[in-house]
């Protein structure tokens, strides 16, 4: 039976909720001292998800969000190509699907009408399936070849908060053991993303710290109608929940765009009246992270050139010294350079320019060290300089 404890209501309670579902998600199925991922309920075999040639995801709402977060993950991971597709226009695109090949359904309720008519659909044209649900024996779990439980606990509130990003450890568990059973990954590099997968509750607890920083923003911009929220690679559907979160919550209009998208189209609407909410994270010990930040700096300077309102989700903020992007920008570029002088001693030439834009093309895009971040939420301040 579900309580809200010490709570308001459900939303909030779900929201800290978060890191125990998560706990509770991961640490059943990983074992570090042995460096596998355990996942007997997929009850597909190995040999046949060795032959996979190729994986559909379907899904609604915020767990299809979810699953664009996994088609990064898999097709990193597993190098097998991924469709993530709306379930409710599933069927219109008569998918051309069928045996050799996986459909995941995802689904917080297993219930969502569209995404079992998506599920029968697939499972008609010889799909296999697995269901990612958080309700035990719901219709689509009963559905499915196999089904992985997100145990994140029931979820009351209609939007939903622990059970998104319990479905985004299920597929980063999944991607590993796809990643396992195929012999892509070496156990070393299985054993380091566990590692970092069991780290990750305690960073969501770290972030659940600027609770107060986010109520002080709602109070200050809850007059405001329309928002922009933006991401870069596997931060993009992280940026169309957050759109999808404020329209479900509060009835404000906010639309979730690639942050590069912004220079076709978007950016004729940036001024006071559209705040945009960006996630600028930046991992300097990873290149991609790296060149995504620099552009992101970019971005958020154009954006205050035109008077834009900038919130941002960054990871080294400190309120105290109000510099949280001065220093983060130092320290990118110190990366930045770190990698430029190794490229140049390498013989390569300079793969980016601190400061600079679109200078890219140097190692893999990478995005595994932006999901599993720390960050915070703050106001770019409008006098700083970037
Ligand atoms: C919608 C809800 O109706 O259903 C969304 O408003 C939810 O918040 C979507 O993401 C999908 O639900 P489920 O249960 O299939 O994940």
């Amino acid at each position: 039976m579900a309580d809200k404890g010490r709570f308001p209501h459900y939303m909030i309670k779900e929201i800290f909720d978060q890191p125990q579902g998560l706990r509770d998600t991961i640490q059943p199925r990983v074992s570090l001292e042995q460096g596998i991922v355990k996942l007997d309920e997929v009850r597909i075999s190995p040999e046949e998800l060795r032959d996979l040639r190729r994986i559909s995801i379907v899904a609604s709402g915020t767990s299809r969000h979810a699953g664009m977060a996994g088609q990064y993950m898999i097709q990193e991971l597993t190098n097998i190509p991924v469709d993530v597709d709306y379930a409710s226009e599933f069927e219109y695109r008569n998918p051309l699907i069928g045996r050799g090949e996986l459909t995941i359904v995802i689904t917080q309720s297993g219930e969502t009408a569209d995404t079992t008519a998506a599920q029968r659909e697939a499972r008609a044209k010889g799909s296999r399936t697995i269901a990612i649900s958080n309700v035990v024996d719901s219709t689509i779990a009963r559905e499915a070849d196999g089904v992985i439980y997100t145990n994140a606990g029931p979820e009351i509130s209609i939007a939903s908060t622990k059970a998104f990003t319990a479905q985004m450890a299920v597929l980063f568990l999944f991607a590993l053991y796809l990643g396992q059973v195929r012999e892509k990954l070496s156990k070393e590099q299985v054993r380091r993303y566990i590692r970092e997968l069991l780290d990750l509750p305690g960073r969501v607890e770290t972030v659940l710290q600027s609770a107060p920083e986010c109520e002080r923003l709602g109070d200050k911009y809850h007059t405001v109608e329309d928002f922009l929220f933006l991401g870069r690679a596997i931060h993009y559907p992280i940026a169309m929940d957050g759109a999808l979160k404020l329209k479900e919550v509060s009835y404000i209009h906010a639309e979730g765009y690639p942050t590069g998208e912004t220079k076709h189209g978007p950016n004729a609407l940036i001024d006071e009246s559209l705040p945009v909410v960006i996630i600028a994270t930046c991992d300097r010990n990873d290149p991609g992270s790296v060149l995504r930040y620099e552009k992101n700096l970019a971005n958020i300077k154009g954006f205050k050139e035109q008077s834009g309102r900038v919130i941002a989700t960054n990871d080294f903020y400190s309120r105290s010294s109000g510099a949280a992007f001065a220093h983060s920008r130092d320290r990118a570029a110190a990366a930045v350079r770190v990698l430029h002088d190794s490229a140049k001693r390498a013989g390569r030439g300079s793969p980016a320019q601190p400061g600079k834009v679109g200078n890219v093309g140097v190692g893999p895009p990478s995005w595994v060290s932006d999901l599993l971040h720390p960050i915070k939420t703050a106001e770019v301040p409008r006098r700083l300089r970037i």
